[in-house]
């Protein structure tokens, strides 16, 4: 939520930071804005809108002569998206400039402190106490550095933030609690982001801060400090992203690029980790004493990642005979999490920074649990925090609807499954065989299901004007459902819920009316007979059935379903990895049809650091 990116350096600073705001729209795009410290000193421009909007207005203020600034892309929390509440927020005297991403949770109780004593403020957000409260303490200290620590120390909760003091040219200061943000080191210029994508164009050499540190920027390079202020050496990453992996490179969406990037990145995700007919995770710590030694695994995550975990259940209670409760992130947290040192918890992220993950991560961690992460984002709080952590290595996502993220997730989900099999002697080793061998085969099938786009988009052509549409599925097909609905329903705003078969006729079968689009998920072979049979049951109130089977079964669904499509034949429980090509393709045209904005659809953002 919220994306930030500041800059200081020799060149000149409106393109950097517009360059990184586009990058980072995806976090967040209901308003945006810039503030430059040059000649002219502290300068702001912002408007509600999209970065587009930002940068027209700033061709028409132009040009700005400055080589120091900071930028902001917003998803408001605090405030309605509007110009006022656009960041930057300057302070009442104008010698502040701020941008954060996160929230202050004791706003309400400073702001009232500071209008007592006298300071006026003109936005609704909780941001704009971090600019009031740093000129409150300059006109005390005369120092900027020590008015952001004094700063620092006043406010609770979580942020990210970029700092500018018109009586300081040439220096940007940066703090981090509980929200992303990385330093750039260029030559003589530096950076600071919420994410690597902002930056790529500009340096590869970056550094992760750490909750409590203070950066302080120049363009002769960054000095970090911890919460006591004193001096820390940080670690260097360098970042070996193409720059195109975070360009659209021909496809009219993100999403659709990301959709088509799938088997690239299962073959990216795989194939390092299979050798010689075996899963070896080598990035992963965990021995085989260590697996065997746990008695309760929990999966804990949101969202899309929340759905890989709801198949990973299913896929890690089959391999290793052990119970596992999938947990949104968001419960969990709260739920007196029965954990304790034997309790292996794994966490899904594609980000690494989903507020709600990293607090059940967290608190399962207080109570003594193993954190074992499946992460995309390396270096994200996430993966930092764990004991142990897998990359899914899906490249840069930007779409807000995660797709290649979901599946290399599931693979990785899959891959742990057999190899805790193996290490409890659950697996057996026919189907590990089998597996493994097909998981070699997934980019191969997944590139044959991709071939067939076009039949779904003539569906989506068809079924686009539905405003309510049911997934059914059992099993595996159940969970899959979720991420189709969920995908449809992110992008394209129809209404759609996700439903197991065989709860249909416990209630929801009253909502099936003629000519209700019921996507009907069968490509699980062992309940074949009974996703048939809950079609024949919805198609008798008068449903019209979209399935999805395998191809080896297409006659037979056809004789049921009014549309059919299909997925290769696979090992079971690698097919939600092909099937859930032809959903989120479906979403995707969908939306497309109903002329929606694909990549950020309304009210969501791709990283969500709030509560
Ligand atoms: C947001 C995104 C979803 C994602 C969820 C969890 O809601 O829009 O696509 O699944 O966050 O994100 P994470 O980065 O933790 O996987």
């Amino acid at each position: 939520m919220c994306g930030i990116v500041g800059y200081v350096g020799r060149q000149q600073a409106v393109p950097v930071l517009l360059q990184g705001l586009y990058k980072l729209e995806y976090r967040g795009y209901d308003s945006a804005g810039v503030a430059l410290l040059g000649d002219k000193g502290l300068q702001v421009v912002k408007t509600r809108g999209r970065i587009r909007e930002l940068d027209e207005l700033l061709e028409k203020k132009g040009p700005f002569a400055a080589s120091c600034g900071i930028g902001h892309t917003r998803w408001a929390t605090h405030g309605a998206p509007s110009d006022v509440n656009s960041h930057p927020h300057l302070s009442e005297g104008g010698k502040f400039a701020v941008i954060h991403n996160g929230i202050i949770e004791n706003y309400a109780e400073i702001k009232d402190y500071l209008i007592h004593q006298g300071v006026h403020f003109r936005s609704e957000t909780d941001t704009e106490v971090v600019a009031q409260l740093l000129e409150f303490y300059y006109n005390e200290c005369h120092d900027f550095f020590e008015a952001v620590g004094r700063v620092l120390r006043r406010i609770e909760g979580a942020y990210a933030l970029g700092m500018l003091c018109e009586d300081c040219p040439g220096t940007l200061i940066a703090a981090r609690k509980d929200a992303p943000l990385l330093l750039g080191y260029g030559e003589g210029e530096s950076f600071i982001a919420s994410d690597v994508t902002a930056l790529l164009r500009y340096t590869r050499e970056v550094s992760y801060m750490e909750d409590g540190e203070v950066a302080v920027l120049t363009e002769d390079g960054v000095q970090v400090f911890d919460a006591l202020q004193q001096p820390v050496e940080k670690e260097r990453h360098h970042i070996d992203w193409e720059v195109s992996a975070a360009e659209k490179g021909g496809y009219p969406h993100f999403m659709l690029k990301e959709i088509f990037e799938q088997p690239e990145a299962i073959r990216r995700t795989v194939s390092p980790r299979l050798k010689d007919g075996r899963v070896v995770l080598e990035d992963m710590k965990l021995t085989p004493e260590q697996i065997r030694a746990f008695t309760k695994v929990f999966i804990v995550a949101c969202g899309s990642s929340y759905h890989v975990g709801m198949l990973g259940k299913y896929t890690l209670e089959h391999l290793t005979r052990r119970s596992v409760e999938v947990c949104l992130a968001s419960e969990f947290r709260y739920s007196d999490p029965i954990v304790d040192e034997k309790t292996l918890v794994i966490v899904i992220s594609q980000s690494g920074e989903t507020l709600d993950t990293m607090a059940a991560l967290r608190e399962a961690k207080a109570r003594g649990a193993y954190i074992l992460s499946i992460v995309n984002v390396v270096g994200s709080s996430i993966a930092r925090e764990s004991d142990d952590v897998i990359y899914t290595w899906a490249g840069p996502e930007i779409a807000v609807a995660t797709t290649k993220a979901y599946s290399t997730q599931l693979a990785v989900l899959d891959m742990i499954g057999l190899a805790f099999g193996e290490a409890l002697g659950t697996v057996d080793p026919v189907e590990y065989r089998e597996v493994v061998s097909e998981l070699t085969k997934l980019p191969e099938k997944l590139e044959a299901v991709l071939e067939r786009c076009e039949d779904i988009q003539r569906y989506a052509a068809e079924y686009f004007n539905h405003d309510s549409i049911f997934f059914i599925g059992r099993n595996l097909d159940y969970a899959l459902g979720l991420e189709g609905s969920l995908k449809l329903k992110e992008i394209s705003y129809i209404h759609s819920e996700a439903y197991a078969s065989g709860e249909l006729k416990h209630g929801t079968i009253s909502l099936i009316e003629d000519g209700t689009l019921v996507v009907a998920l069968g490509t699980y072979g062992a309940l074949f007979d009974k996703a048939m049979s809950n079609i024949i049951e919805v198609k008798a109130r008068g449903a019209d059935v979209l399935a999805l089977t395998t191809e080896s079964r297409r006659a037979e669904m056809e004789k049921v379903a009014s549309a059919v499509l299909t997925v290769p034949d696979t090992a079971p429980m690698l097919l939600p990895s092909l099937g859930v090509v032809p959903l989120q393709l479906f979403a995707y045209y969908m939306a497309l049809q109903r002329g929606c904005d694909v990549d950020k659809p309304r009210n969501l953002a791709k990283s969500v650091t709030v509560e």
